[in-house]
């Protein structure tokens, strides 16, 4: 550990390497998955950018790429059912094939809206990819298809994932020591 912000950290989760290491299976999987076609990742801002960007470098396929944001209403580390398109796609969708790239599926009611959203524009296929899984905070059933760990319900920053947007750039995943939220 080496950044000003480590000392924030009570403890690395996922390395690097590590997760170096599952990136590149979960991109083997892609392209065994989706060989002979060309899947459309639909990165979902902003906590999955990093993902996105170590993910597409690792798959051999021909593929494009775009993005999309949106807000949703909760309050605190949860998040409510109502969501909100910030930023939508800046390409249709239809017949395509389509994989969400997420950073973490928590308790589903962003991506089970999001899927809603996704499959009523009629493409080919939607997958849902998430690097973290937290299923133990689940209350909307999602599908899915590519996960990268599954962990227990700790409130984890790095790789993309931030507390109150700080945090992204941390090349590791790490849990947050308690005393970062308390006194806020
Ligand atoms: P839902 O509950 O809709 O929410 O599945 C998923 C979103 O919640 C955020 N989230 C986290 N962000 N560390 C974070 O930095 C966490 O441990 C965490 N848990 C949930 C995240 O924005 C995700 O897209
Ligand atoms: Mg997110």
């Amino acid at each position: 550990m080496e950044h000003i912000l480590d000392k924030d950290v009570e403890r690395v989760l996922f390395s690097e390497e590590q997760l170096r290491q599952r990136v590149a299976e979960i991109a083997a999987e892609i392209d065994r998955d989706y060989a002979g076609k060309e899947p459309l990742l639909v990165s979902v801002l902003r906590g999955s950018f990093v993902f996105m960007a170590d993910l597409v470098r690792q798959i051999h396929l021909p593929c494009t790429v775009d993005f999309m944001a949106v807000s949703s209403y909760g309050s605190g580390t949860s998040s409510s059912g109502q969501v909100k398109i910030v930023k939508d796609l800046s390409e249709q969708i239809e017949g395509k094939d389509v994989i969400v790239i997420e950073d973490i599926l928590d308790s589903g009611n962003t991506l089970s809206y999001l899927l809603q959203i996704l499959q009523a524009r009629k493409p080919a296929s939607v997958r849902l990819c998430t690097l973290l899984d937290k299923p133990s905070r689940r209350t909307k059933p999602v599908q899915l298809h590519y996960a990268g760990f599954s962990i227990p319900d700790y409130f984890v920053v790095g790789y993309g994932l931030d507390y109150d947007e700080r945090y992204r750039n941390l090349p590791y995943i790490g849990v947050l020591k308690p005393c970062v939220y308390e006194g806020k």
